[in-house]
């Protein structure tokens, strides 16, 4: 199984931004832990990031028929991307979308997704390890 990993604007921040939100870990660190855990899952992965909302719709374009499944943490999109929503039903691939804070207990407007109507499944307030919790839902359940 392959997936794709897409992570949105000010991803790749992770280290600098909000540390008391986001750790304190960096974008790097965080792509190295998560290439290590998916070689312990036997998965295959790739990861991208993007902080422009065109760029993500041609990642998401560009995975059918290479992907078998997307994990997506489309940041600040999540809350407003009708681009992003119609980039993943048009493709069908079985997507999860992550958040690495808990965006429940935030502001009002985090609380809205656009974007979850059309993945399997949210997970948010985890951390990074909100990602190896993706990876694992696609190595146990039979997508
Ligand atoms: C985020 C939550 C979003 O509301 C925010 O805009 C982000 C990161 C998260 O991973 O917790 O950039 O997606």
């Amino acid at each position: 199984m392959k997936v794709l990993i897409i992570n949105g604007p000010n991803i790749n921040f992770l280290g600098i931004r909000e540390k008391d939100i986001y750790g304190e870990k960096t974008y790097e660190e965080i792509c190295s832990y998560l290439y290590e855990k998916a070689r312990e899952l036997l998965l295959k992965i790739d990861i991208v990031q993007s902080n422009i909302e065109g760029e993500i719709v041609n990642y998401i374009q560009n995975a059918y028929g290479v992907y078998d499944a997307i994990i997506i943490n489309p940041a600040a999109y999540t809350h407003y991307s009708i681009a992003i929503y119609d980039a993943l039903k048009a493709v069908q691939i079985p997507t999860i979308e992550v958040h690495i804070s808990n965006v429940h207990a935030r502001e009002e407007y985090r609380r809205k997704s656009v974007t979850a109507p059309v993945c399997i499944g949210q997970i948010c307030g985890f951390g990074i390890y909100g990602y190896v919790m993706a990876m694992m839902v696609f190595v146990n359940m039979n997508i």
